[in-house]
């Protein structure tokens, strides 16, 4: 079976071929991925009216490209996948009308992929890892703690209540000083800093569940840096290093807290996943991997490039579903809001 999976909910513009092995898990035969992150930096985050322009302008090279790359013409596929969101709407639908477009024209079938399941799902395809495991997802717009029961199912443990953990990470570079994306530099700078020199908060640590609040995390690293400005170099970082200390305790405690909301429903996670693109942040990974380690878990972290955003986990996700029967007609709408797990979204909200 082969699917090309097409993703276009964010910033990067990405078009893939992923191939089932005879393992079950994934063959990525291709996986063309176009960053526009030098086309917001000037604006220090996503600009969506830039993000479905530049989308448009790549596309279907991209595809074509992808195509080439994996040695297949649209005939060879078993079927189309496109990320149908959630995401910033104009990008989103870009990405959808294409994949329904090139379904349609080929007369294959057509998949409308959740953005969040194919994170979710990712570990499948690297490490063919069985249900149920327990997830983390971590990037600039997503913090879930998640029970992945199967496809199409699954149970939030937990989410935040205000900002995601890539958000935090972004934020507090840019209070510094620091360029977009700025996870990857404030993790920079926290290599040459003091961890310890900064008492920052821990929100909700040791709270019941597994939810997240980081918001006060950022305006206390907010009210520090205002305190001591000027900053010095190793002012900043110090104060990335005291974030990210903080930063690390919230996730371990807040996974710990999901473990056990995952073992009181669904039994023993096969391992522990972490994706998304917090997920390339190294302390948070040596510190998930000594609490796996204590508690007997294996954790699982796919290689960075498929944690961030990317195509291959969008045709991986059409392959998941395809092989269940499951597809979708051309009056799939694009959705800017599709919670993994519906029912967790409605309590969230107070509607039920
Ligand atoms: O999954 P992703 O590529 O895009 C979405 O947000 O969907 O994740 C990007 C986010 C950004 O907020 C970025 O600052 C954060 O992941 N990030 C990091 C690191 N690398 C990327 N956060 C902390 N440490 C890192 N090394
Ligand atoms: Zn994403």
């Amino acid at each position: 079976m082969r699917v090309l999976g097409i993703e276009t909910t964010c910033d990067e513009t990405s078009a893939s071929v992923v191939a089932l092995s005879a393992s079950g898990s994934g063959d990525i035969l291709s996986n063309e991925v176009m960053s526009q992150i030098a086309e917001h930096a000037a604006y220090g985050g996503v600009v969506p009216e830039i993000a479905a322009r530049a989308h448009v302008e790549v596309l279907d090279r991209l595809v074509g490209r992808a195509l080439q790359v994996a040695d297949v013409s649209l005939k060879d596929l078993d079927g189309i996948a496109a990320a149908a969101g959630p995401g910033l709407i104009g990008g989103v639908i870009v990405g959808l009308t294409a994949g329904k477009a090139l379904a349609l024209a080929s007369r294959k079938p057509f998949v409308a992929v959740n953005h969040l399941e194919a994170h979710a799902l990712t570990a499948r395809m690297t490490d063919g890892i069985d249900f149920p495991y327990l997830l983390l997802l971590a990037s600039g717009g997503h913090t879930q703690i998640v029970s992945v029961r199967g496809v199409g199912d699954y149970r939030r443990l937990g989410t935040t209540i205000d900002d995601a953990i890539g958000e935090a990470f972004d934020k507090v570079a840019k209070m510094l000083g620091l360029p977009y994306p700025g996870g990857p530099k404030v993790e920079r700078e926290a290599l040459q800093g003091d961890p310890q020199r900064f008492a920052f908060p821990r929100p909700m640590l040791r709270r019941p569940g597994a939810d997240f609040s980081l918001s006060g995390l950022k305006t206390a690293v907010r009210l520090e840096a205002e305190r001591i400005a000027p900053l010095r170099p190793i002012d900043v970082a110090d104060i990335c290093a005291s974030f990210q200390a903080a930063v690390v305790d919230v996730v371990v405690d807040r996974v710990r807290g999901g473990l056990k909301a995952f073992r009181a429903e669904d039994g023993h996670p096969t391992a522990l996943v972490v994706a998304g693109g917090v997920a390339a942040n190294g302390a948070i990974r040596r510190a998930l991997s000594r609490f796996a380690a204590e508690t007997g878990l294996r954790v699982v972290t796919p290689p960075l490039d498929l944690c961030t955003d990317n195509g291959a986990m969008i045709a991986w996700t059409g392959i998941e579903r395809l092989r269940l029967g499951l597809t979708d007609d051309m009056t799939f709408a694009a959705r800017p809001r599709w919670p993994l797990d519906a029912r967790a979204e409605r309590v969230h909200n107070g509607k039920a």
